[in-house]
C-alpha cells in the first residue's frame, strides 16, 4: 500500500512538473518548434555545434577540448549529406539520448548524451523540429583527432558501462515540483555537471564529488553545491538567479566558459527555471571542513597585503567588499577560496571582461597583472585574499602560478 501511494505521488509530481517543463505557463500554447527552441537553449546545443562568430549556427566544426585530445562537434543543420537531414527520428534520438552515432558506432561523451538521456523522446524530437528550421549548411566534419587508443570508438563501450546511466529523469516524490524541475535541468538538458563535477582518469563523473568543482580547459569551475565555505551556501537564491540571468551579482561575474554558458543558455531561461535551478543547487549538502586561516604575520600574507593595498583595493576595497555589481565583493566569493585556484590565478594574470547580457550590457573589466606581478607576487596576493576578511584556504604556491601562466599562454582567451 505504501509503495502504491508513493507511486501515485511520483506520478502527481511527474504530471505537474511535466507541464512546467516546457517553460511556459500554458504548454498547449507552445508549438513543437517553439518548445524545441527553448529546449535547445536549456541544452546549449548551439555552443559546441557552432564555431564562434562563424555566422553558421549548428554547422559543427568546433573543437571540444577533452583531457584526451580534441573532438570535433558534428554538423547538426538539416543538410542531408553532411548534417542530420537524412537521419530518421530514431537515429537522432539515439545520438542525443543514447550516444549512438549514424552507423551504430558510439559517440564520444564530449557530446553530453549522458545528461541529455534525462530528457524525453518528445523533448528530443521537439529539438529536432526546431533544428529543421535552420538553414542547411554543407560542412563535412572530421569527427576526432584523438591519439590511439582513444580514437577507437569501440573502447567507448567500456566508458558507457562504467559511467553512462541511460534513462529519463525520475522525479523524487519527497521533493517539491520546483526542486524536481531544478534537478531535471541541472542533471539533464543544462548538463552543469559536465564542467562542475570532478572527473575520473577516464573522464567519467566522480559520483561522490557531485558538482563540487573541477579543473577544465585552463579554468577551474567552482563548487556549486550549498556548501557554505566553498559553494553557494552564502549566496541567496536571488544571488544565484541574478548570476545565471545577467552574468553578475554582488559576489562575482561570469567570464570564461561560464560566460558563454550564461550568454547562450542561462540568460535566456525563464525566471521560473532559474529559480528552480537555484533552489535545487542550494539544497545540496556541503562537504567542507574549514582549514584555519594563515596568521597575518606569515611572510606571504605580509607581502600579499602590501600588493593588495597598492594594486587592488582601489576597486575591490580595503575590506574586499567591492562596489555593488561593478567590482565583485571578493571577501564573499567562494570561488576565490576554492581548493583549485586556477580561475583566480588566471583572472589576475590575464584580467577579465565579464560577459554581457541583456540584463547587464556593459561588463566592467578586471585589469591584467601578468606583466606587472611575478609568480611569487601573484601567489602572495591571492594567499592574502584567500585568508582575509574571515576566509580561510590553503596558500597558493608560486609554482601553481607558473603552471597557469604557461598553460594559458597556449590558449586563446
Ligand atoms: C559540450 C559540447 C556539446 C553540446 C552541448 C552538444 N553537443 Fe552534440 N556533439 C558534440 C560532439 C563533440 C559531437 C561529436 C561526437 C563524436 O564524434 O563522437 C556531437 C555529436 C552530435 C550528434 C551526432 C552526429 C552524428 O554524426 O552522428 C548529434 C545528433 C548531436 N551532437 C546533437 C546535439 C544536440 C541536439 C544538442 C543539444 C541538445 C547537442 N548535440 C549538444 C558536442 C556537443
Ligand atoms: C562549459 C563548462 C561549464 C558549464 C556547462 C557550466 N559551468 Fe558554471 N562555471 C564554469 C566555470 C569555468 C566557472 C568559473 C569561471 C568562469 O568561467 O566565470 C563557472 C562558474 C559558475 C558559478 C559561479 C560560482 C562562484 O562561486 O563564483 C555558478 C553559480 C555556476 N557556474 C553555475 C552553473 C550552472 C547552474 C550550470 C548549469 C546550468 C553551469 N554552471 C554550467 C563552467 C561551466
Ligand atoms: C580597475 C578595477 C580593478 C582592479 C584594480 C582589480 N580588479 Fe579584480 N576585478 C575587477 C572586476 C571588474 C572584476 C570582475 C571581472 C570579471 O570577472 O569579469 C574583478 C574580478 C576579480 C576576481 C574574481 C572574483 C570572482 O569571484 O569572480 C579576483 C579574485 C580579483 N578580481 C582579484 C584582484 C586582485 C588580487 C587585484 C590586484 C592585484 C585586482 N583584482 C585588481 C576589477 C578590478
Amino acid at each position: 500500500m505504501a509503495r502504491f501511494l508513493s507511486r501515485i505521488a511520483a506520478l502527481a509530481v511527474l504530471s505537474c512538473s511535466t507541464s512546467a517543463w516546457a517553460g511556459a505557463s500554458d504548454p498547449q500554447e507552445f508549438t513543437q518548434i517553439e518548445r524545441g527552441r527553448y529546449l535547445s537553449i536549456l541544452s546549449d546545443c548551439a555552443s559546441c555545434h557552432t564555431v564562434p562568430d562563424s555566422g553558421q549556427p549548428f554547422a559543427g566544426g568546433r573543437a571540444i577540448e577533452t583531457p584526451f585530445g580534441n573532438i570535433i562537434a558534428a554538423n547538426i543543420t538539416p543538410d542531408p549529406e553532411t548534417g542530420i537531414g537524412a537521419r530518421s527520428d530514431e537515429q537522432f534520438d539515439a545520438a542525443v539520448r543514447h550516444g549512438v552515432g549514424r552507423d551504430g558506432s558510439k559517440l564520444y561523451p564530449a557530446m553530453p548524451y549522458n545528461a541529455y538521456t534525462k530528457m524525453s523522446r518528445d523533448d528530443v524530437l521537439a529539438i529536432r523540429a526546431y533544428l529543421n528550421t535552420m538553414t542547411p549548411v554543407r560542412n563535412a566534419v572530421i569527427a576526432n583527432t584523438l591519439p590511439f587508443p582513444f580514437n577507437i570508438r569501440a573502447s567507448l563501450g567500456v566508458w558507457n558501462a562504467l559511467y553512462f546511466k541511460d534513462g529519463e529523469y525520475r522525479p523524487n516524490p519527497a521533493q517539491s515540483a520546483e526542486w524536481n524541475r531544478g534537478a531535471f535541468l541541472v542533471d539533464g538538458p543544462a548538463h552543469c555537471g559536465a564542467c562542475h563535477t570532478p572527473k575520473t582518469a577516464l573522464g567519467g563523473d566522480k559520483a561522490d564529488r557531485y558538482l563540487q568543482g573541477t579543473y577544465l580547459q585552463g579554468w577551474s569551475a567552482p563548487d556549486i553545491t550549498g556548501d557554505a565555505r566553498l559553494g553557494l551556501g552564502r549566496w541567496s537564491k536571488e544571488d544565484v538567479v541574478a548570476y545565471l540571468k545577467s552574468g553578475h551579482n554582488r559576489v562575482t561575474a561570469a567570464t570564461g566558459p561560464m560566460g558563454e554558458v550564461v550568454a547562450l543558455s542561462t540568460a535566456k531561461m525563464t525566471d521560473r527555471d532559474l529559480a528552480a535551478i537555484a533552489a535545487y543547487l542550494k539544497s545540496l549538502p556541503g562537504r567542507s571542513q574549514a582549514p584555519s586561516a594563515l596568521p597575518a604575520d606569515d611572510p606571504a600574507m605580509v607581502a600579499g597585503a602590501a600588493i593588495y593595498r597598492d594594486q587592488c583595493s582601489a576597486c575591490h576595497g580595503l575590506e574586499g567588499k567591492g562596489a555593488n555589481e561593478l567590482f565583485p565583493s571578493i571577501s564573499d566569493s567562494s570561488m576565490v577560496r576554492s581548493d583549485d585556484p586556477t580561475t583566480s590565478i588566471r583572472l589576475i594574470l590575464r584580467g577579465a571582461r565579464s560577459v554581457q547580457t541583456r540584463s547587464q550590457e556593459t561588463g566592467p573589466g578586471m585589469p591584467s597583472y601578468g606583466k606587472q606581478l611575478d609568480d611569487a607576487e601573484v601567489a602572495a596576493v591571492l594567499t592574502y585574499v584567500r585568508n582575509s576578511w574571515g576566509g580561510a584556504a590553503a596558500s597558493v604556491a608560486p609554482m601553481e602560478v607558473s603552471k597557469v601562466r604557461s598553460d594559458t599562454a597556449l590558449r586563446p582567451d
